[in-house]
């Protein structure tokens, strides 16, 4: 990869990028927020999500004096409620230690919760014009593709290769950039976009229409296919869980998780390890001091985690009486759910059943 990659990079990205509104901004907090968003979601749901959570959250010190319950709320749907945990702690750092002024070097910003290389390279080089790679999953398929690259892009190794090999680029693009100035944030955004909009991942890209075309090693070897190698460490662990929705009246039982782990500090509908029958149902209420009126079985839903999956079933149950039960539950109205307890999205095919709709768009989860 050379730095002539720069010129036709930069001018397609002119005539091609997307209006996106952390585009609007030089606001470092703003594109931080993005950033943060767009690791959670894709473009199209994140728009949304961003503009509520700015809304509301104009600054780093709004955003480092926000309660926890709001800072939920408007996180719910996105996933990782510990991204959202990490941005509040960095703008509290701010605040505390930095004057409340967002730090402009790459590496002072690595050091804030929550922020990888990928991170600190997107928002110095777009907030403040710091020559440094921005290398995301979309940059790391172009890199490879471009350059033939066959390892595994998952591993450091892939990662490291591409942060080099794309930084050589930028200096030499900065240090010779001749009568229109180089741009380092115009310049990751532009690969960014590149793998959005033409070389995607699942299917062909659109190589006529990519501005690398001249030099790709994938699109000479038709080896688009095969590239990038995605080969992943771990399996993912499959969970069985049984989900209830149990009724007093229209208020339904919920419980707050423990703040750290899987979906910490978020609501759920009890939920317990295992494929219970109706008879383990029944009887697990009753030892909860439950008196189930009615139960019927729900429709099965699967929800996908890095290093889990949940296979869940679920029974709805109508109790007598909420009095006296002895399980850490407390019986929310339907309408409550919706505004002022965030419940998990994993929990959104049963959160339906009630009326309630958890996020917006398809999650990366
Ligand atoms: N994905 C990650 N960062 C992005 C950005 N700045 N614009 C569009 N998509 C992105």
């Amino acid at each position: 990869m050379t730095s002539d990659i720069v010129k036709p990079l930069t001018e397609w990205y002119e005539r091609n990028r997307r209006d996106l509104p952390w585009r609007r901004t030089a606001d470092p907090y703003r594109i931080w927020v993005s950033e943060i968003m767009l690791q959670q979601t894709r473009v199209e749901a994140a728009v949304g999500y961003y503009e509520r959570f700015t809304d509301e959250l104009p600054n780093i010190r709004a955003l480092a004096e926000c309660g926890d319950d709001r800072l939920l709320k408007l996180w719910e749907g996105l996933g990782y409620y510990s991204r959202a945990r990490n941005l509040k702690r960095a703008a509290e750092m701010i605040v505390e230690e930095m004057d409340g002024t967002f730090p402009d070097d790459p590496e002072t910003i690595r050091t804030l919760p929550g922020v990888g290389n990928y991170t600190a390279g997107a928002v110095a080089s777009i907030a403040f014009g710091k020559v440094c790679p921005a290398v995301d999953g979309n940059v790391l398929r172009v890199w490879a593709r471009y350059t033939g690259y066959e390892g595994n892009v998952l591993s450091a190794r892939a990662k490291k290769l591409a942060e080099q090999e794309i930084f050589r680029v930028m200096v030499e693009s900065a240090e010779g950039s001749g009568e229109r100035a180089f741009s380092p944030g115009d310049f990751n955004q532009a690969l960014i976009e590149t793998g959005a909009l033409i070389c995607s991942p699942n299917t062909e890209p659109r190589c006529s229409e990519c501005p690398l075309s001249a030099d790709c090693a994938a699109l000479r070897d038709s080896s688009w296919d095969r590239i990038p190698l995605r080969e992943k460490k771990t399996a993912r662990r499959a969970e069985k869980r049984t989900v209830l929705l149990v009724l007093d009246g229209n208020r339904a039982a919920v419980r707050r998780r423990p703040d750290t782990g899987l979906l910490g500090g978020l609501y759920e509908f009890p939920n317990v390890s295992g494929s219970m029958s109706f008879e383990e149902t029944v009887a697990y209420l009753r030892r909860g001091g439950y008196d189930s009126l009615h139960i019927e079985k729900l429709r099965s839903a699967r929800h996908i985690f890095s290093h889990v999956e949940w296979d869940m079933s679920g029974y709805l149950v109508r109790i007598a009486s909420s009095e006296g039960g002895r399980y850490d539950w407390f019986f929310a109205e339907p309408e409550m759910l919706g505004k002022n307890i965030p419940i998990a999205s994993a929990f959104s095919a049963y959160a339906a059943y009630l009326g309630i709709i958890i996020g917006k768009g398809r999650l990366k989860t």
